[in-house]
């Protein structure tokens, strides 16, 4: 079994619609008050979350807001180079500092209100009315912005809220050494989209803890299998073959870069993945298989004979793709930290999501995806912008495999609030990622 059920199911006396069995996962968990704000209260505050990519902070000065539910945490690049976080409230009367993402104008950070400063490092430099407060409100200690703990790994910015949290070195020890084989910090942004979806952020994010949906969602990516299941299996023991768990905290599957495949399986799945999304697989990978259309001799691999050219174009122009390695068993495959990111790369790609809840209601998320690509090195681009927050059915800006995923989810969420559905019942071998992510929560729940 993959399932995490030779672990101990964490003390969940306290934590209502605990997972009682690894499983079922019961649907108040999806929807219910309580449990969102013990999420707001115990997991939030208390685990490592991907603030921001360090491409949004190129400059001392510049900020992000990072939102999580109902909290606000403002990052900020220091003129060191160094980025702090602070918690995005004024001293004064509460007023937050920072709205989206942009530069402080002069290195000072300003409140809107009535004017209060700090330099970028959270220190007070200006108090407007000082001689009308009561000389302990104006204590510099009193004024010092609160901060948050901050570290970074993989190109991005990492956020604790916890000032006790263990180090986010630690936190993913099992996990990073995967990422950095394949040359994950080397990658930047390709483009990057929001949309706001009518669902949990956990019923968001299960569409991506399996690919066993893949013959009913995806049909056009099983070789045009269709709802011809039985042909499918194929596709989805591939996925769950290499799947490894780290104590719940991380899922890793691995992919296999459709060895065996002819030319044409191997170069129409390539050109679907970048017509359906412009990730994972992009333009300049596309035209390298096709030079070698005519190059390998029938019999031959292709895709391995595709791959080497890959390899061979990068190290030509200067794009720092790590030599083959033991890592490329995860190109196709996908990585999942624990408790909202997720990576799935692919040929010096990689597709990127972070799911939150949005605002203070259980029922909506905030479900970002990233296309990150590895530049030649020196012409890496600017800041990353976001490129707008849109409809889940938008089919201008979205492409069409993440269309049909979103499709499933609103969808989802309905069900989950019928009063003849009880809990879902997981599959032992291709779900087990949902039941160790769960799992996994309730050991925050209940601390
Ligand atoms: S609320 Fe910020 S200066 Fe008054
Ligand atoms: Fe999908």
């Amino acid at each position: 079994m993959t399932v995490a059920d030779e672990r101990s199911m964490p003390g969940v006396g306290s934590v209502p619609f605990a997972m009682t069995n690894p499983l079922r996962v019961p649907r108040e968990r999806y929807y219910d008050r309580e449990f969102f704000e013990l999420e707001k209260a115990k997991l939030w505050p208390k685990v490592w979350q991907m603030a921001c990519r360090l491409e949004e902070l190129p400059e001392p000065g510049d900020f992000v807001e990072y939102e999580v539910a109902d909290e606000s945490i403002l990052l900020v690049r220091q003129e060191d180079g160094s980025i702090k976080a602070f918690h995005n409230a004024c001293r004064h009367r509460a007023v937050q500092l920072g709205k989206g993402s942009g530069r402080m104008p002069k290195g000072q950070i300003v409140c809107p209100f009535h004017g209060w400063r700090w330099n970028l490092d959270g220190s007070s430099s200006f108090v407007y009315g000082k001689e009308g407060f009561e000389p302990d409100c104006v204590k510099a200690e009193n004024l010092q912005l609160p901060e948050v703990q901050v570290d970074t790994w993989g190109a991005c910015v990492w956020i604790n809220m916890d000032p006790d949290a263990r180090p986010l070195a630690e936190t993913l020890a099992p996990v990073a050494p995967l990422l950095e084989a394949i040359g994950f910090q080397n990658m930047r942004v390709w483009w990057w989209k929001e949309i706001i979806i009518r669902c949990n952020w956990k019923t968001a994010q299960e569409a991506f803890h399996e690919a066993w949906h893949v013959m009913r969602t995806h049909p056009q990516l099983t070789s045009g299998a269709g709802e011809d299941y039985p042909a499918d299996y194929v596709e989805y023991t591939t996925f769950a073959g290499g799947h490894a768990r780290f104590q719940g905290k991380f899922d890793a599957t691995a992919g296999g870069v459709a060895e065996g495949r002819g030319a044409e399986g191997f170069l129409e799945r390539s050109e679907l993945l970048w017509e359906g999304q412009d990730a994972m697989t992009l333009k300049r990978d596309i035209d390298v298989f096709m030079g070698m259309r005519n190059k390998v001799a029938p019999g031959e691999d292709f895709p391995t004979a595709a791959i080497k050219a890959l390899f061979e174009y990068w190290e030509g122009a200067g794009i720092p793709v790590p030599a083959m390695n033991e890592g490329m068993r995860l190109w196709g495959g996908e990585v999942f930290i624990f408790p909202n990111f997720f990576v799935l790369p692919q040929y010096g790609n990689a597709l990127c999501y972070r799911i939150r809840p949005h605002e203070d209601d259980p029922e909506r998320c905030r479900f970002e995806v990233w296309s990150l690509t590895t530049y030649p090195e020196g012409h890496e681009p600017g800041r990353a912008r976001l490129m707008g927050r849109f409809e889940p059915d938008d089919t201008e800006n979205l492409g069409q495999i993440p269309r049909q995923d979103f499709r499933n989810m609103e969808k989802q969420q309905r069900g989950l609030r019928s009063r003849g559905f009880k809990e879902m019942m997981l599959a032992t071998e291709w779900e087990s990622p949902i039941s160790n992510m769960h799992i996994e929560l309730d050991r925050y729940l209940a601390d």
